[in-house]
């Protein structure tokens, strides 16, 4: 019977795979060689934060993932092997940033009223709006309220120019200079534009300048 010649390179391609697979295993779990593969720099706060907090092993020894990868090429498996490590997802996250207080839970978003939302903003999922090894803190525009909010209205609105008029308007880099997003901060809102943070400041924020919402925080991450 003639091997077939698709299939054999195929089967080449899941050898050459094998000693990334070890290679990646190495790097990730040896603290002096960490940083030469990241894409980039963790952010600052995740200094302390170890590679395998988010980046976690899939089941199974190296040998084992190689043999149910042999077993996909040849047909004789349904879905192809999640090499060494998994995909990072909202999951290792919250591990670490779960809280009770949250304003905005991802869970909430996942509800088809939001569909129309959640295509402007993923807001189903931490990496919508946040990365790792870019220098940004949040990877959303400022804008981002605008997806959810487009029909805000406050009862006996406390604010010198009232939701109403700042929606119209289309001030929506002003939301976060009075409130923030998670309700993580034990702020209250100012009632003065005046008062509120400069848009120039959030946006430097999220570029991964200084935090202007200050600490302190009701939960902070935890750590290992
Ligand atoms: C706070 C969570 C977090 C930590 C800690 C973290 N990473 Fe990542 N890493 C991610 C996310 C999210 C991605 C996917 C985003 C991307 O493609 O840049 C990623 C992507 C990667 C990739 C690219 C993998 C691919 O499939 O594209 C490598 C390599 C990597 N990380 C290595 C590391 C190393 C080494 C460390 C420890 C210094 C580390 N990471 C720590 C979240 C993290
Ligand atoms: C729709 C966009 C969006 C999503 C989704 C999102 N965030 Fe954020 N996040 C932001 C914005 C905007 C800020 C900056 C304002 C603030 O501090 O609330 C922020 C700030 C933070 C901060 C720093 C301030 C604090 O609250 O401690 C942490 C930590 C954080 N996010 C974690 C997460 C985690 C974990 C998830 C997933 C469970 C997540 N975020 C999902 C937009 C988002
Ligand atoms: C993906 C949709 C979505 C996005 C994006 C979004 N919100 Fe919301 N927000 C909601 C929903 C839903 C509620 C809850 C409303 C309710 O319970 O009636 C809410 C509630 C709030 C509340 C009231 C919370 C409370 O505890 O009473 C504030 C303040 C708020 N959002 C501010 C913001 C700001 C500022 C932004 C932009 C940084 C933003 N939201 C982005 C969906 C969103
Ligand atoms: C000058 C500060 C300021 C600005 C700017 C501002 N808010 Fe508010 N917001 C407040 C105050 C004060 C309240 C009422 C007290 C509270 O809920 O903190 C409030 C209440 C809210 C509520 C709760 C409404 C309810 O019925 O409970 C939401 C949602 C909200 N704001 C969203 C936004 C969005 C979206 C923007 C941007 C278009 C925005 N805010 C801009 C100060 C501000
Ligand atoms: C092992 C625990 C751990 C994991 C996992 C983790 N974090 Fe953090 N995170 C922390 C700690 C500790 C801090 C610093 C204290 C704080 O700001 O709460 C932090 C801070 C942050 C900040 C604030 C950065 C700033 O400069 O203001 C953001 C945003 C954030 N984490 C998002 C995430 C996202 C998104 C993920 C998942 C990809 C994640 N974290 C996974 C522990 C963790």
């Amino acid at each position: 019977m003639a091997w077939p010649s698709a299939r054999l390179v195929r089967l080449l391609a899941v050898l050459a795979i094998m000693p990334t697979a070890v290679w990646a295993g190495f790097v990730l779990t040896h603290a002096k060689i960490k940083p030469s593969i990241a894409h980039g720099p963790l952010i600052a706060a995740h200094g302390d934060v170890a590679c395998v907090a988010c980046h976690m092993r899939t089941p199974g020894t190296v040998r084992q993932q190689v043999q149910a990868q042999v077993r996909y090429v040849l047909g004789m498996r349904q879905t192809p092997v999640d090499f060494g490590y998994a995909e990072v997802g909202s999951e290792q996250c919250l591990a670490c940033h779960a809280r009770p207080n949250e304003r905005h839970p991802i869970y909430r978003f996942r509800e088809p009223r939001f569909a129309k939302a959640v295509e402007q903003v993923d807001a189903r999922s931490c990496l919508g709006c946040h990365s790792e090894h870019v220098p940004q803190i949040v990877t959303v525009e400022p804008t981002l309220c605008r997806a959810c909010h487009e029909d805000l209205k406050v009862k006996n609105d406390p604010i010198d120019t009232p939701h109403e008029r700042l929606v119209s308007l289309k001030k929506w880099d002003s939301c976060l200079g009075c409130h923030d997003f998670h309700g993580n901060h034990p702020v209250s809102s100012p009632t003065r534009m005046a008062e509120a943070l400069p848009a120039l400041k959030i946006w430097s924020y999220f570029q991964g300048g200084d935090d202007p919402y200050g600490s302190p925080k009701f939960y902070e991450g935890k750590v290992q």
